[in-house]
């Protein structure tokens, strides 16, 4: 079912002690805001579990960074999606674009991600966006609707329903620079369209698709204004309890 989801993707920040801060922080602050969003947050793997005990009985939800393709087994260093949940978490973010940069994460292997979530009853929450190369040169449409369907577009429809998406163009991702308003509904509609070419018209209506890309307080209401865009996933402000609220408030 579409939702209006607002999540915060930690990344590699915080150390066990300031993430329990920020985790309190964020709960305290929870407490006060109105409205329907969904709230997530997303610290690293090894804080989990205190954040779990921290956000119990509050309207935060959590969510894992990533996840391995496999399910178990001699893969040293890895973290399954079945330990993710059993740590408390709902949701992992799949596919992210500095994962897909720095770790070689290919779409297929993030299909793989995608069923390890969905078998383990996490929602993933599945990236997707170009790069600013890809569009200046026009490629940006087949670009995200190749990382897409090529990502999500083997799962039947149930499972598909599942899914949240999140579309984070890598050229506005911790850069200062979002998308604009116009640019963020023009292909959040796009991808509704792919959607609705694999599955239908309803399918595509009920999907999450959030924003993600230097989104702050002061320009969320403005991307989370638009018809197709429904949340947003926000790094950097979501290290600040106050600007990640003020964010949430944009509803
Ligand atoms: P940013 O990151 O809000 O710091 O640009 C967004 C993301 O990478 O999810």
């Amino acid at each position: 079912m579409r939702k209006k989801i607002v999540a915060g993707n930690w990344k590699m920040n915080t150390i066990l002690q300031e993430g329990i801060s920020l985790a309190q922080e964020v709960r305290d602050i929870s407490g006060g805001l109105q409205g329907d969003v969904t709230i997530i947050i997303a610290p690293p793997f090894i804080h989990l579990t205190e954040v779990k005990k921290i956000i119990d009985g509050s309207r935060i939800l959590l969510a894992a960074q990533n996840c391995s393709y496999e399910d178990k087994g001699a893969y040293t260093g890895e973290v399954s999606a079945g330990m993710i949940s059993s740590a408390g978490a709902g949701y992992v973010i799949i596919g992210h674009s500095e994962r897909r940069a720095y770790f070689n994460e290919d779409n297929r292997m993030l299909y793989k991600k995608v069923c390890q979530a969905l078998d383990h009853d996490l929602t993933p929450i599945y990236c997707c966006g170009e790069r600013l190369d890809e569009r200046e040169a026009g490629t940006h449409f087949g670009i995200v609707k190749g990382q897409i369907s090529e990502g999500v577009f083997d799962l039947d429809e149930e499972n598909f329903r599942k899914i949240i998406i999140a579309y984070e163009p890598v050229w506005a991702i911790g850069t200062g620079v979002n998308a604009t308003p116009e640019q963020a509904q023009e292909m959040h509609r796009f991808i509704r369209e792919v959607i609705t070419e694999r599955y239908g018209k309803g399918t595509a209506e009920d999907t999450t698709i959030l924003y993600g890309g230097s989104c702050k307080p002061s320009n969320a209401r403005s991307l989370f204004s638009n018809p197709d865009v429904d949340g947003g996933l926000i790094g950097g402000a979501s290290l600040k309890a106050d600007d990640f609220a003020g964010i949430i408030n944009s509803f």
